[in-house]
């Protein structure tokens, strides 16, 4: 099969989509977080499909996609108070809301689990593309299982060519990385995943919200974390502590053979050095984070390093994806004099 870049602000082009998804096809589809790979959530053949083509573990749920909150009702058993502060808050957005669901939902989009999570995506040509669907959308991430998320067309077509007939070309993704999963059907309401909305974001509105998304865990709540993931070809190293700290290791320890993911005001004057936005600038690495992983692979190296970002606001959400594309494989280093200081003080508990 042939696949096709159509043109998102054309809505010839929406409606082609729409049509192949009503269908039982699947398209891939622009969000304001990353590209997904699109089907009607409803039509369990075309979910196997997903599945299939991303080579997907069938334990991993997948996100359900709604135009309004006028379709949620039909979607879950039961809506818990807070969905309503968080929906008029957040949605459209990258807040993605776990409830449990309702007998409509096929057991393959919720891999079994009794919860289904839904969101409305902050784009355009998406909420254009569900609503002349007439059907919620699942939408997993349109990359291989296992690489990092497609964040431009191109990187969609790299990782899925030949398998779908159309991609909706929607430019670049401008918050460059997926939602926050936050489950709403425990009583304590629990972040699985960090992403575009942040923990303070959440907890003005709520008070009350806990993080669980470690992954050492062989049954976390929510799947997808078990895997490795957002992974280039090549190994990652991820380096944590001060960025100056981690900048000098990069340096000295970065050979031809290598490349290294810096921030900008931070990075070097070499080929095999990508920049990704400014050690401040949490909102420009997450943006540019995917892409630069997918342009360290294109250099041919055989080994990445990535200077890590302190773990505060979106840089929690940015963090947690180089950690997983590391698969753990993390050097921390800590500034000497604060060592010093703490071992005066008798704590050695860093
Ligand atoms: O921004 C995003 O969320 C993107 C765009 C396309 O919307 N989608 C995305 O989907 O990142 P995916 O499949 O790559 O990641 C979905 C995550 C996985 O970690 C999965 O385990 C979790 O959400 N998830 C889905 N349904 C769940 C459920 N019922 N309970 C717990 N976790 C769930
Ligand atoms: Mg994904």
């Amino acid at each position: 099969m042939e696949t096709k870049i159509l043109n998102a602000n054309n809505l010839k082009h929406i409606e082609l989509c729409a049509q192949t998804i009503r269908e039982g096809g699947l398209v891939a589809i622009p969000t304001e977080t990353v590209y997904g790979l699109a089907a009607n959530a409803l039509n369990e053949m075309a979910v196997a499909n997903i599945f299939s083509i991303k080579g997907r573990q069938s334990d991993n749920p997948l996100i359900v996609h709604i135009s309004s909150t006028s379709n949620v009702p039909e979607l879950v058993d039961s809506i818990p108070t807070i969905f309503e502060p968080l929906a008029k808050k957040f949605w459209p957005g990258p807040l993605t809301m776990v409830m449990r669901k309702s007998n409509k939902i096929p057991d393959n989009v919720s891999a079994g689990l009794d919860t289904v999570a839904l969101r409305i995506p902050n784009h355009p040509a998406a909420l254009k593309l569900i609503h002349t669907s007439g059907c919620p959308i699942a939408a997993p991430s349109a990359n291989l299982s296992g690489s990092p998320s497609p964040t431009k067309a191109i990187h969609v077509k790299n990782d899925i060519d030949g398998k779908i007939p159309y991609i909706l070309d929607g430019g670049n993704c401008s918050v460059g990385l997926e939602s926050t999963v936050l489950d709403i059907s425990c009583d304590i309401p629990t972040i699985l995943r960090p992403g575009g909305i942040t923990f303070d974001e959440i907890k003005s509105v709520i008070g009350n919200v806990i993080v669980a998304f470690d992954t050492d865990n062989d049954k976390p709540r929510s799947p997808g974390m078990k895997y490795r993931h957002y992974a280039p070809k090549a190994p990652l190293t991820a380096i944590s502590g001060p960025a100056e700290l981690t900048a000098q290791y990069i340096k000295n320890n970065l050979d031809n053979d290598m490349a290294a993911l810096m921030f900008d005001d931070y990075g070097l004057d070499h080929p095999n050095i990508i920049t990704f936005g400014d050690s401040h600038d949490f909102t420009a690495q997450a943006a540019n984070l995917f892409d630069a992983l997918r342009r360290a692979d294109k250099i041919g190296v055989v080994k990445i390093l990535a200077q890590l970002p302190s773990e505060k606001d979106l840089g929690l959400a940015v963090a947690n994806r180089i950690r997983k594309a590391s698969g753990n494989n993390i050097i921390y280093l800590i500034d000497s004099d604060i060592f010093t200081k703490k071992r005066k003080e008798g704590n050695n508990g860093l």
